[in-house]
């Protein structure tokens, strides 16, 4: 990006597909006599949920929610519910990290009032050990040590989301 020197990815996009190619196949098999709801979080989650559907080998349907995530005691706000009624469906929820697991339990808690058939949660990054409430994905692709990454979806500040790979977040940058 333009300015800014964000060194060696932590993740290339190459090794960013071939990890979405494994977990793909996996929800595929486990997907595969059912009717699958894939559920983004956005924004996050925009470019690992686009990859993500396409490397399925099943048919399934896809909706979105927008929220933000939990910041310290700044709750988690729904700025968009989605569309979709879920009462009886397996849903699958995709977010790009989970942190601390509020935000997903949230999300997760809300779903699950409505009686979906089953409820499951897939995330690119895990940083298991940040972890405040206890939580866990079904399927999670990399677990990455307590760092703040940007890139593929990730932002700080609401930028660098447009990299195409993953980065550690330059200290400078947040000094900004
Ligand atoms: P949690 O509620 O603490 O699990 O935080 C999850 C949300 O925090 C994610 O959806 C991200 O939006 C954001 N987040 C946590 N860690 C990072 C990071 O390293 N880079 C970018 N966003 C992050
Ligand atoms: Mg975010």
């Amino acid at each position: 990006m333009v300015g800014i020197d964000f060194g060696k990815p932590l993740f290339t996009s190459e090794e960013i597909q071939r990890k979405i190619h494994e977990l793909g196949s996996r929800i595929s098999q486990d997907y595969a006599e059912k009717d699958l709801l894939v559920v983004g979080v956005l924004k996050g989650a925009l470019f690992f949920m686009s990859d993500l559907l396409r490397s399925l080998k099943i048919s399934v349907r896809m909706d979105f929610i927008h929220c933000t995530s939990s910041k310290g005691t700044q709750p988690v706000r729904i700025i968009a519910d989605m569309s979709e009624d879920i009462r009886g469906k397996d849903v699958l929820l995709v977010e790009d990290i989970m942190d601390s697991g509020v935000t997903i339990a949230h999300v997760k808690k809300m779903l699950l009032a409505r009686n979906p058939a089953s409820l499951k949660v897939c995330v690119l990054l895990d940083k298991a050990e940040r972890r405040k409430v206890q939580i866990e994905a079904d399927y999670a692709g990399f677990r990455i040590p307590t760092k703040y990454v940007v890139g593929y979806g990730l932002d700080y500040k609401d930028r660098y989301r447009n990299l195409p790979y993953i980065a550690v977040l330059p200290m400078d940058e947040k000094m900004r």
